[in-house]
């Protein structure tokens, strides 16, 4: 499945067979995903199909009932949030990327809260990524453009220095010209050497920038591989094929 450029990197985030849900709802049936580093994988799929369940599995925000699932081969099996943060997962949440009642500065100081005494050191490293935000350090993150925090969501995940990042439909709700401007930031973070997972309703332009993409359809991959050949078309017959 890997590409032949990303084939020889290490894999960052191993998930084999891994079935999860809600209290006793199983909503993902044994899925298998694999990201090496500095790669990034798209997963598409309609509503419903599991992506954002997938994330908070992996998270250790839902219980995981069987599979396997590693991060840089420690396995993070039935651990808690806060230890696959400190493993180098950044997560960027579908709803709710940012603490609205906090400024940006606060906002940010969330991402290192493990390790307080490290926000100096992220914010020299993180902030020139993001010179939108460095001027706007006292405002209430409440008030921000929806492209602005979508953002700073990024840059608070990134405060934890991840080696992987996973991001919970980041074009979600915001206008055209500001969804290439996350495009470009996710490109920028690839560049950097992180790896990305990203969860996208928008298939067409993910698909084109990623290295390799999954399609996600009750719970289940039905499709996973390079993905830049995919067509639009081929990838909504397999959304109406398996849901059917
Ligand atoms: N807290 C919950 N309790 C029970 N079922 C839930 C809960 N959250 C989600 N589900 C169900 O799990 C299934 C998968 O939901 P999920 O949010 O993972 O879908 P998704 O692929 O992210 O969809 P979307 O593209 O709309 O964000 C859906 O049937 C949903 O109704
Ligand atoms: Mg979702």
């Amino acid at each position: 499945m890997p590409t032949s450029v990303n084939s020889a990197k290490p894999v960052i985030l191993e998930i084999e067979g891994l079935v999860a849900g809600y209290s006793t709802v199983p909503i993902l049936h044994g899925v298998d995903l694999d990201v090496r580093e500095g790669e990034m994988v798209a997963v598409v799929g309609p509503n419903g199909a599991g992506k954002s369940t997938l994330l908070k599995a992996i998270l250790g925000f839902l219980p995981v009932t069987e599979g396997r699932l590693s991060v840089n081969n420690w396995s993070a099996l039935h651990r808690r949030p806060e230890e696959l943060i400190a493993h180098g997962v950044g997560y960027l949440p579908q709803v709710g990327n940012v603490f609205p009642s906090l400024t940006v500065a606060e906002n940010l100081r969330m991402g290192v809260y493990a390790a307080p005494k490290s926000f100096d050191s992220r914010c020299a490293a993180v902030l020139p990524l993001f010179p939108g935000l460095s001027v706007m350090l006292g405002r209430r993150a409440g008030v921000l453009s929806g492209g602005e925090r979508t953002m700073l969501g990024l840059a608070r995940a990134l405060m934890s220095a991840p080696q992987i990042l996973l991001l919970d439909e980041p074009s979600s709700g915001l206008a055209p010209k500001i969804v290439s401007q996350v495009w470009e930031k996710l490109v920028e973070l690839r560049l950097s050497g992180i790896a990305l997972l990203v969860v996208e309703q928008r298939a067409k332009d993910i698909l084109a920038l990623a290295d390799r993409g999954a399609v996600l359809v009750g719970g289940r991959v039905v499709k996973a591989g390079p993905c830049q050949e995919w067509t639009l078309d081929e990838v909504g017959h397999l959304f109406l094929q398996h849901a059917s």
